[in-house]
């Protein structure tokens, strides 16, 4: 008979505020866990659904927050999470304010002060993951606050997901992570796309070409760390060769987009850093030593 753990026996009830994709998501995850939940979403046709699988819809958003000691709030955005607050301000001393809507730190850490005059400990998180994937291991959320906050609520917010990370007390800290990652998502796929555009314009079919691709992704990891090290370090030894040799092949680069008629703007930004370093002297550095010029763009 399999042993049940401290998650199998959470029961904690938990209040949903909004149910877009996300939130539905969310609040049928708490559901299929055994947690009495309580929804609220602006149009109220959304609920129904979730009420069909036993989810309890409140009448608004203050009754949805009295309902339950871990409420969860995931809506499109911070304008959307303001007015949502400003009704609920009073249904939250002693409550766990777990707010999942994506979000900047700075709007993470004015949402936690304002939690904090109200008399709610603030966990700010954010979704890696599609809502499919809400509820399986491939549900990856980051979330920043009050420690003792999220270890109480830890085994009910696992559930979400099979990467369930706590990053430290600041509440921005998630907001952080969160960015700094889709940020590596939005360049690499702009890039990818680019590149396809590139083999597109010789009649390289996109498919024949990914494997080439995902080949070199994988093989990424030992680079990755070591531009990261020499980040920390502040001394850029030649990973992928010196800035010099990269100086010449983004020439040959940008001028074979070019010959295809491909947008080159992104790269000739780059070549211009590449071009800045080598003039100040750094021509044998690393790629990484580029991290000095756009840590600080206007000098
Ligand atoms: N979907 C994804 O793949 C994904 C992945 C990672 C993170 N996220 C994040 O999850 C959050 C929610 O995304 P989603 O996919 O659920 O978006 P969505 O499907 O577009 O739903 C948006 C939700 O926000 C509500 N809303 C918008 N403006 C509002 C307002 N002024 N007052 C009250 N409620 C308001 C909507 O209510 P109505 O139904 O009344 O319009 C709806 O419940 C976002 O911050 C998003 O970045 C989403």
């Amino acid at each position: 008979m399999p042993s049940m753990s401290a998650a199998d026996n959470d029961r904690t009830p938990v209040t949903v505020l909004g149910l877009g994709a996300m939130g539905t998501a969310l609040a049928t995850t708490f559901l299929e866990n055994g947690h009495p939940t309580t929804v609220w979403n602006r149009s109220t046709d959304k609920a129904e659904e979730l009420v069909a699988k036993g989810a309890v819809r409140a009448a608004s958003a203050p009754d949805a927050a009295a309902a339950s000691p871990l409420v969860v709030l995931c809506v499109l955005d911070h304008h959307a999470v303001s007015e949502i607050l400003d009704t609920v301000g009073d249904a939250l001393p002693g409550r766990v304010l777990v707010n999942l809507t994506s979000g900047t730190p700075a709007q993470a850490r004015a949402a936690a002060r304002w939690a904090a005059e109200h008399g709610a400990d603030y966990l700010d998180g954010g979704i890696l993951a599609d809502p499919q994937d809400i509820g399986t291991s491939n549900g990856f959320l980051l979330y920043s606050g009050p420690q003792d906050a999220f270890e109480t609520r830890e085994a009910t917010l696992k559930a979400l997901g099979g990467v369930t990370t706590y990053i430290g007390t600041d509440a921005g800290q998630a907001a952080v992570y969160f960015m700094a990652l889709i940020g590596v998502g939005y360049e690499t796929w702009i890039s990818y796309l680019h590149t396809l555009a590139l083999v597109g314009a010789e009649n390289i079919k996109a498919t024949t070409f990914a494997p080439f691709v995902t080949g070199m992704f994988s093989g990424m990891n030992e680079l990755l760390t070591a531009m990261a090290r020499a980040t920390d370090d502040g001394y850029y030894p030649p990973d992928a060769g010196p800035l010099g040799v990269h100086a010449a092949l983004m020439d040959d680069l940008i001028a074979t987009r070019q010959a295809s008629g491909i947008d080159v703007e992104r790269l000739e930004h780059v070549k211009s850093l590449i071009d800045r370093r080598v003039a100040e002297g750094h021509g044998a550095d690393g790629f990484s030593s580029l991290i000095e010029t756009i840590g600080n763009p206007s000098t």
